[in-house]
């Protein structure tokens, strides 16, 4: 029976490691030529090895996949094109790429140097805009066009020890439906071709870079993300685009898009800051951060459990 990708050929950034690497995997297993790009670093972006992808590579082979190994840094725009060449080159056509590459550099906000902002957003945000762009570019000469899926997180709505990461995550939300606007608008003149669709997923999964996630969160593992990568890259999926979905466990989930929800206009055509401070609290009113909303959840349950214990040890 063929695979899930059977012949597709598909670029994977950071799949050296966790999700990635699980996605690398399961998409050779599925039928799928994989170039596994990762520059093999450690967490603080020490030590490029081309161990790492090569390991995955010959884990693929010897499994009897088709698999390329390239160990550049995708903060660089040749790379981003030499991954794209490279599969072109080699197996004819570019059919999906996925940015996972990450890493992290944690700090609160007051305490971050530039150094510590630069890295993050160059490997996140950079990493996923030398990817898009050359395979952008390659897609929308194929006939077949292609599938663009990157990789964004929950902490897109704000972080308080990684504001570098949180607005590399957002970038890349907005990069991707910038991405998918213009396939829609290249589909739209080619009247439903080529047809190329761009998506993120927002993973939870026990690995490296998750090992210091703060509280109890429930984490499944990176093989349980793959699956709907997959299903992103596939041809079944290729009139899905500009979506966030969440992949953790057993648990998958579509996220809202963005709209403005209430509204007022000037009496007079233009407001005045007292005009404002009088209208605004009761005709548009504060959205609360839905971050907030969910630590004062957890810490409400904390605080139920300390005086469960509490109770619990004064009756024993
Ligand atoms: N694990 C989670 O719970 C979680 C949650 C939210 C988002 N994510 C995102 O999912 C993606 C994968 O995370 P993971 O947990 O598998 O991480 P991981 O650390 O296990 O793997 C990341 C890989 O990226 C590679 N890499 C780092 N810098 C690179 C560079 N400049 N060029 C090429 N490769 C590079 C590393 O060598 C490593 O193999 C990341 O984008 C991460 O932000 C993960």
């Amino acid at each position: 029976m063929a695979g899930y990708l059977e012949g597709k050929n598909i670029a994977i950034t950071g799949a050296g490691n966790g999700i990635g690497r699980a996605t690398a995997l399961a998409a050779a297993a599925e039928g799928a030529n994989v170039l596994v790009a990762d520059y093999g670093v450690e967490m603080d972006g020490s030590d490029p090895t081309s161990d790492v992808a090569d390991a995955v590579v010959a884990e693929i082979t010897e499994a009897g996949g088709t698999a390329l190994a390239i160990a550049g840094d995708v903060s660089k725009m040749e790379v981003g094109k030499q991954i794209v060449s490279t599969c072109i080159d080699t197996w004819g056509s570019v059919d999906g790429v996925v940015c996972v590459a990450g890493n992290l550099r944690e700090k609160m906000l007051f305490n971050m140097s530039e150094d510590e902002w630069d890295a993050v957003i160059a490997v996140h945000l950079k990493g996923h805009f030398t990817l898009y762009r050359h395979a952008l570019a390659a897609m929308r000469k194929q006939e077949t066009g292609g599938a663009i899926v990157g990789f964004t997180s929950g902490a897109f709505q704000g972080s308080t020890a990684q504001a570098n990461y949180s607005a590399a995550k957002g970038g890349i939300v907005s990069l991707t439906k910038s991405t998918a606007l213009t396939a829609a608008s290249l589909m739209m003149r080619g009247g439903g071709k080529p047809p190329i669709s761009a998506n993120c997923i927002a993973p939870v999964a026990r690995t490296r870079m998750s090992e210091n996630v703060p509280f109890g969160i429930d984490m499944g593992v990176a093989e349980d993300v793959a699956p709907m990568a997959l299903y992103l890259l596939s041809d079944a999926a290729r009139h899905i685009n500009g979506q966030i979905y969440t992949a953790n466990g057993p648990h998958i989930a579509v996220w809202s898009q963005p709209v403005e929800i209430r509204t007022m206009d000037a009496p007079n055509g233009r407001w005045t800051p007292q005009e404002i401070e009088a209208a605004l609290p009761d005709q548009l009113g504060i959205e609360k951060l839905t971050f907030i909303e969910a630590l004062e959840q957890r810490m409400a349950e904390m605080e139920a459990k300390k005086a469960e214990e509490e109770a619990a040890g004064e009756g024993s």
